[in-house]
């Protein structure tokens, strides 16, 4: 199966990260990660208060990947080196297989530094080389951030509400106005 990953990246702020595949060794990394975001980010993420990851959530959330629930995050190379920074993850949806939910998380101080739409890209690769052809969300009305990340990549609301339904047709058609992305820089594998 296709994959770009891992891949570095440059920040805006100069930092570089590593974006790669999730699986069953990151329970801690994912755990960390979700105590870094603040009441607002979990809000926003999972539509109710959420304190902690229950260890079924944690099952969940790194589960090896398959073309059907797929899973990437985001660790700093930077001094605080594997800091979980961000996660995304799609589950293909039984009803229509070409459709997928998709969930998108950056912790509160790395946000706004285009992390999100680098690790949205990465999942919508991914996606489509699985035969996903569009991505949807369940967003809060409130959740003008991520409705503003999805309108750049060509995304748009179905369905009004507290908790709008959002689609994504993939492949992603980023908009010129996005011009500060971060640079990717291509991880060389060694041949096996
Ligand atoms: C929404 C979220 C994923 C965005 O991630 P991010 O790394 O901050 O996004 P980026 O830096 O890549 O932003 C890219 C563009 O999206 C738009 N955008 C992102 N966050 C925005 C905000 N808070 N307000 C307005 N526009 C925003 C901007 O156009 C931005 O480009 P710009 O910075 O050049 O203006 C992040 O804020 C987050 O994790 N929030 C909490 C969890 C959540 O809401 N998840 C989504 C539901 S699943």
């Amino acid at each position: 199966m296709t994959s770009n990953l891992p891949l570095r990246a440059v920040l805006r702020n100069g930092e570089t990260v590593l974006i790669r595949e999730i699986g069953p060794d990151d329970r801690r990394l994912m755990r960390e990660g979700f105590e870094k975001l603040s009441k607002q980010s979990r809000f926003f993420r999972f539509l109710a208060p959420h304190q902690h990851l229950s260890e079924a959530e944690l099952d969940h959330f790194t589960e090896a990947n398959t073309k059907d629930h797929f899973a990437i995050g985001a660790a700093s190379l930077g001094v605080d080196e594997d800091m979980p920074l961000g996660t995304a993850r799609f589950v293909r949806l039984t009803e229509d297989k070409n459709d997928a939910e998709f969930a998108l998380t950056i912790i509160d101080s790395h946000q706004r530094l285009g992390l999100g739409s680098l690790l949205l890209r990465s999942l919508a690769r991914a996606g489509h080389a699985r035969g996903i052809e569009r991505f949807t969300a369940l967003i809060h009305h409130d959740n003008t951030g991520i409705q503003a990340l999805m309108r750049c990549f060509g995304g748009h609301r179905l369905t009004g509400g507290v908790e709008e339904e959002w689609e994504l047709p993939l492949p992603l058609k980023p908009k010129p106005t996005l011009s500060r992305q971060p640079n990717e820089i291509a991880i060389l594998r060694k041949p096996q």
